[in-house]
């Protein structure tokens, strides 16, 4: 692995319930590395963002859970890891599909072509006002091509040809450990960055906001993580569990 720390140590699974209970089990032990990935063929109960499920066939996708120590991110600003690990995922499917059409979807989604192609679940364990560890759980869609409906893709079936997971676990790990390190030396220069490609910036489309169906459009998001949309009723700024995206198609 042609990096420092982030994925030196590759814990490597066949089956799991999910990448992200083992690494939560690792962070209770005395002893774990910063920069120690988790790798499974295949998750029995893959977890998603608010409760989802991350489903995907088994050797088909990478499913991968890393550990940090981001003891210098102040607790209130604990989005810009997400951020971070979004920027990364970014550059990873960039390099792979060699080409810049790929956004990061707020909160910390990737989008190609409209759709999403990997998702990101991140687990902070704080103590004393610190965030003590951090599971940066990273799904990326490989050579899958089934998707049940859901508005996905893969770089598979982006290209038509198959990639080697190996490959994209050595690319993400790469841009991983240069975004955690640009976040430890430079933390605003992530949430500007981010600002940089943010799928549906500046574009008027439909969201489902609390009060109902409206046009709105994305403005900026914030540090910690809500985001500021342009309404007719003024500006308004929301959390994630606030706002829905609605889909033309
Ligand atoms: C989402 O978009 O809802 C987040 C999906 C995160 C999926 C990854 S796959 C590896 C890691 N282990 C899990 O159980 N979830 C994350």
């Amino acid at each position: 692995m042609n990096t420092l720390f982030v994925g030196q140590q590759v814990i490597r699974l066949r089956v799991v319930d999910s990448t992200n209970n083992y690494a939560a089990k690792m962070v209770k032990m005395p002893k774990w590395i910063e920069g120690t990935a988790i790798v499974a063929d295949y998750q029995t109960s893959g977890k998603g963002r608010n409760g989802n499920v991350w489903r995907g066939s088994a050797g088909d996708n990478l499913f991968v859970s890393f550990l940090f120590k981001p003891t210098h991110i102040p607790l209130q600003h604990s989005f810009l890891l997400s951020m971070a690990a979004a920027l990364a995922v970014q550059h990873t499917v960039k390099e792979l599909l060699n080409t810049d059409d790929v956004a990061v979807k707020w909160p910390n989604d990737v989008f190609v072509n409209e759709r999403k192609i990997s998702g990101i679940l991140i687990e902070n364990q704080v103590r004393g006002g610190q965030i003590s560890s951090a599971i940066v759980g990273i799904g990326i869609n490989v050579n899958e091509l089934e998707f049940e409906g859901l508005r996905a893709t893969s770089l598979n079936a982006e290209t038509g040809s198959s990639f080697d997971r190996e490959d994209v676990l050595q690319s993400l790990c790469r841009h991983l450990e240069a975004q955690y390190l640009l976040l430890r030396s430079k933390p605003m220069q992530i949430l500007e960055n981010y600002q940089v490609g943010l799928y549906g910036k500046d574009d008027a489309r439909n969201y489902i906001f609390p009060d109902g169906e409206d046009q709105g459009v994305l403005q900026r998001v914030a540090i910690d993580g809500s985001a500021t949309f342009v309404r007719n009723s003024g500006k308004h700024s929301y959390t994630i569990d606030h706002v829905k995206w609605c889909w033309e198609d």
